[in-house]
């Protein structure tokens, strides 16, 4: 008998809406750069948005995990929301922010990400009037990605300035006109951009915002501890607490990202239906499974409050704001002095830890054949300036439009130094050997 005379053909359909979703593109370059690493390629990988190992961990806090791992039986579940000790310690922690969140209006969730989706599906459904999503391009793929399997519809994506800051106007029209608009994504320090949001950029936002009390704000502040400007740190939180939801997490500001963990705080009674959400879904981050690394994180963060070390929690995380910022100051001054590098025209990164240069000079170009059987490669697009990089420097750069911004590539600067400086020669040698491709 034939193999499909036994097998019965599938009838299972997926959804539509998960169908379509796109995968994430930071973590299939990722899984591209590895294979590649695996076979022996040394590849110069600045893809993924992380800093670990080159910025690692700090050191209270492995030695917290490594004490973890002698405590016995700590296996349950916590309240939906994640253990009070915990959430004690996050309400305590966002008072060094200017902001006051009750534990009960916070939420703990396996990663910055994870509290993105579930405030989302908290706030909108396609049948409610309100059910919109809107971010501003460049932007992080969640942003764009999340609404559809949410709402069934696609974000709006409003176009930012040339120094990548939204267009408060714009905003303001689409809120005027479009009464379906639900939630607005803010996101400072910008990923990719690297941008900070001005204060009174922030302060502009919100006076619109404000005008329309039923739409929310998520406000993405995972790279808060990551400013490098004099520009200090500012949250449309503070201007509209009512509207707002702040997510954030350990993944960017500990050098935390495998280990899982980012919360969001919001007013009470939207915090109490994200906590049904997630109560429905992953629920109890922060168990106290000596095995799990949020209960160590957790233990970590207890023993700060015990022994009073608060004030270097904060420490560490300035530490590593002075380590991402040696690199960012690296970064900034190869791309000012190698040949090539030099003629992208580059926002200086003052957040986050990104470069986003515009690439277009290097669009249009040829790159010289490989072998003489081999045609010579016609590159029109960032996607295809991104594939020739890899191929002829081993860099790992991800194209922006990925981002919804094309003609850009972003790089993450969080490596270690002979990383970046060789990476970025390699990259600047690939871009001279591409010529003008006639049309
Ligand atoms: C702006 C922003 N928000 C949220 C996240 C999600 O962080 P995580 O994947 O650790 O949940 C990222 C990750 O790159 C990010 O850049």
């Amino acid at each position: 008998m034939a193999i499909n005379e036994m097998t019965p053909a599938l009838q299972l359909v997926a959804s539509p809406w998960a169908q379509h979703l796109k995968p994430s593109p930071t973590l299939a370059i990722k899984e591209v750069a590895d294979q590649l690493k695996l076979s022996g390629v040394e590849v110069f990988d600045f893809g993924v948005g992380e800093m670990n190992p080159f910025v690692p961990v700090p050191l209270a806090l492995r030695q917290a995990i490594a004490a973890a791992q002698l405590v016995e039986s700590h296996s349950h579940y916590t309240a939906a929301p994640g253990d009070n000790s915990l959430l004690e310690a996050l309400s305590e922690d966002f008072r060094r922010f200017g902001m006051t969140y009750a534990p009960h209006e916070i939420v703990i969730c396996p990663g910055p990400k994870d509290a993105i989706f579930k405030a989302c599906i908290a706030l909108v459904n396609p049948a409610m009037p309100r059910n919109r999503v809107v971010a501003f391009a460049p932007s992080y793929e969640a942003f764009e990605n999340v609404p559809p399997l949410t709402t069934g519809k696609p974000a709006i994506i409003l176009p930012t300035d040339d120094r990548f800051f939204p267009k408060v106007d714009e905003l303001e029209r689409l809120l005027a006109t479009d009464p379906t608009i639900a939630i607005i994504i803010v996101n400072s320090p910008n990923n990719p951009t690297g941008v900070v949001y001005p204060a009174s950029l922030i302060a502009d936002l919100a006076q619109v915002i404000g005008k329309y009390p039923q739409v929310a704000v998520i406000s993405d502040e995972s790279y808060r501890t990551a400013i490098y400007s004099d520009e200090p740190y500012s949250s449309i939180a503070h201007h509209l607490p009512l509207q707002t939801l702040v997510v954030a997490g350990i993944s960017k500001e500990l050098s935390s990202t495998g280990l899982r963990l980012g919360w969001v705080a919001g007013p009470a009674q939207i915090i109490r239906v994200i906590a049904n959400v997630h109560g429905n879904a992953t629920s109890s981050c922060g168990t106290d499974r000596p095995t799990d690394p949020i209960y160590q994180i957790q233990l970590a963060r207890l023993k700060v409050s015990q022994t009073r070390r608060a004030e270097r929690d904060m420490e560490s995380r300035k530490e590593i704001k002075r380590q991402l910022q040696l690199r960012r100051d690296i970064a900034l001054e190869l791309f000012s002095s190698l040949p090539h590098l030099k003629r992208c025209k580059l926002t200086a990164s003052q957040g986050a830890f990104y470069l986003f240069p515009d690439v277009t000079a290097f669009l249009d170009t040829r790159a010289p054949s490989v072998d003489e059987a081999d045609a010579a490669e016609v590159i029109r697009t960032d996607k295809e300036l991104a594939l020739y990089l890899l191929r002829a420097a081993k860099v790992v750069a991800i194209p922006g439009s990925e981002f919804q911004r094309a003609g850009h590539l972003r790089l993450c600067y969080a490596r270690d130094e002979a990383t970046l400086r060789a990476g970025f020669q390699a990259m600047d040698a690939a871009l001279a050997r591409l010529s003008p491709a006639s049309k």
